[in-house]
């Protein structure tokens, strides 16, 4: 069975995959190739190249899987809400969602966007419930047998939390909390109040926290005391004049976008952090009574939130534990494939999902190409892993750009631009001259995983950096620049056997300097989408401070 897995919801993050016979071949989010970030439109390019790899025509199909219900239930939760009242209903609420609805109903919520762009089919449409293919992009990707599974996000159509028990490869509800009463929306609420963007910077919010102080009181938006929580959605929904006039009235004037970041809103970060990381751990510990399983998998935009991840696997209560790497939107495609496994009385794959790289690659041959195209001086190197340590030794910060890129919002060792973590300044070196990007944004660790004990107290095993540990007190000096405020880092344990050559330039580094870690973050200019093809990487060389580019078997310098 041959099926192509879709996010589409007009909201963020469109994305397609595709598999055979519930085996993942091929996944690639839209933004990467579209380079708009975090693009909502038709995944139209996505599914081109997921096609293109598996060498086959759309009505080569079995089933084209969305994972979003169709457009019609999504206006039918919207209106009882706000004919309930939990969603003030104002010109512009209203108009939103009317609007989405007509676009969404016109375009058959996708399936006569798929027909117009790629041709008739025979593959059947199917619409996944949101939360039930977050749920299966978590369990069917897990490796567990049994397994309590948690998706926590903005919003599907009727669901903000849901509760799930996967056993013997099916998934059964649990408990659904509905829209509007959602961890997601508070979050987000609460990031465009500080100045950043909703849906995309939460981010930010998580790195400002540290630097704030217990004390700013967000009762009147979310009650953690509740089990599991209660968000007071009338405060929030809206996302809008409603939300920010009573923040404001309560917290002070909203932050205006790029100003100067005050103790204040040093301090809502905290706050807002702290509520999120309560909430998650009531519903994952609600997760594990209700199921009786402490094998516990994320999904949905909420379980990005490295740092409540991060507690919730050092907390005890959890055995094993996996947060599907793609959280957010983009990784609904994953589960919407797999879902026509569970028809008549099927089973899920399941198969554990132990790297990212899922999307498209080139060979040596397209990059030199590409190199002498823009006809720049360029060497080949015998042994790049060696070459880039060796550069990194000597203090430079370099692009490396290898293999087929990774799905998901991180970046694991194939689309990097790569530091070392020994130099206090290497942080704000790469901030100013590279990413661009906020002072108080932590770079995160890229490990050999056998060296996890000795630098992290928890998180020898976290391939993805979806989880935060704190780094042993007697490390934090020696690799300062991937060392958070509060002694956390967010870490990739790097296996050789699963990336062999992302290895051997951790290993080379750690021969020449004694130090088995590097600092990674995403090769990508601030604001900007991770790059895809070698002229992406070119560009983004080209147009930041780094030092060189190790791009396949080829070396790039200034
Ligand atoms: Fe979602």
């Amino acid at each position: 069975m041959l099926t192509l897995g879709i996010n589409y919801s007009q909201m963020h993050d469109s994305s397609a995959c595709i598999v055979r016979d519930g085996e993942l071949l091929f996944a690639v989010a839209e933004e990467r190739i579209s380079r708009a970030k975090h693009d909502a439109r038709f995944p139209r390019n996505a599914i081109a190249v997921c096609l293109e790899f598996a060498k086959v025509h759309a009505d080569q199909l079995d089933e084209v899987c969305f994972g979003w219900q169709t457009a019609g239930p999504v206006f039918r939760h919207d209106l009882k809400c706000f004919a309930a009242g939990k969603m003030p209903l104002t010109y512009l609420t209203g108009l939103n969602s009317t609007l989405h609805f007509l676009s969404m109903w016109h375009q058959q919520s996708g399936a006569k966007k798929f027909a117009q762009q790629f041709g008739p089919t025979r593959a059947k449409m199917r619409f996944v419930d949101h939360h039930l293919a977050h749920a299966i992009s978590a369990y069917a990707y897990s490796g567990f047998d049994e397994a309590a599974v948690v998706v926590m996000d903005g919003r599907g159509a009727w669901e903000a939390t849901s509760i799930w028990h996967g056993r013997g490869g099916k998934l059964d509800p649990v408990l659904t909390i509905p829209f509007p009463d959602s961890i997601g929306f508070f979050y987000s609420g609460f990031t465009e109040f500080l100045g950043f963007q909703p849906n995309s910077d939460e981010w930010k919010v998580m790195g400002l926290a540290p630097y704030g102080q217990p004390g700013v009181d967000l009762s009147t938006f979310i009650d953690v005391k509740t089990m599991p929580y209660r968000v007071e959605a009338r405060q929030i929904a809206g996302n809008g004049t409603a939300f920010l006039s009573k923040a404001n009235a309560l917290l002070g004037a909203p932050r205006v976008p790029e100003s100067e970041i005050e103790e204040r809103h040093k301090n809502i970060a905290y706050a807002v952090q702290d509520a999120c990381e309560a909430a998650m751990m009531n519903v994952v510990k609600l997760a594990i009574e209700k199921t009786r399983c402490r094998n516990v998998c994320l999904a949905g935009g909420v379980a990005l939130n490295s740092k409540a991840n991060g507690k919730i696997a050092a907390s005890g209560n959890v055995d094993q534990f996996f947060v599907q790497p793609a959280a957010t939107d983009d990784g609904v495609a994953l589960g919407a494939a797999m879902a026509p496994h569970l028809d008549n009385c099927g089973k899920l794959p399941n198969k554990p999902m132990r790297h990212g790289y899922w999307g498209p690659c080139f060979d040596d041959e397209a990059i030199e190409s590409a190199l002498r195209t823009y006809k720049l001086r360029y060497k080949r190197l015998s042994d790049p892993a060696a070459a880039a340590a060796e550069l990194l030794s000597q203090g430079k910060i370099l692009g490396w750009f290898q293999g087929r890129m990774e799905f998901g919002p991180r970046a694991l060792g194939s689309r990097s631009i790569l530091a070392d973590p020994r130099d206090p300044e290497m942080n704000a070196k790469v901030n100013n001259a590279v990413k661009f990007r906020e002072w108080w944004r932590p770079f995160a660790p890229s490990l050999k995983k056998e060296a996890a004990g000795e630098y992290l107290e928890s998180a020898s095993d976290s391939p993805f950096m979806i989880l935060t540990a704190q780094v042993r007190p007697e490390k934090r000096s020696v690799i300062p620049s991937v060392t958070h405020l509060d002694g956390s880092a967010r870490p990739q344990t790097v296996e050789k056997e699963i990336n062999p050559l992302y290895w051997r330039l951790i290993d080379e580094f750690e021969k020449r300097t004694g130090v088995p870690v590097i600092m990674n973050t995403s090769f990508n200019l601030r604001g900007e989408a991770i790059v895809n093809t070698p002229t992406d990487a070119i560009r983004t060389f080209y147009s930041s401070g780094m030092d060189g580019l190790v791009i396949g078997s080829f070396q790039v310098e200034k």
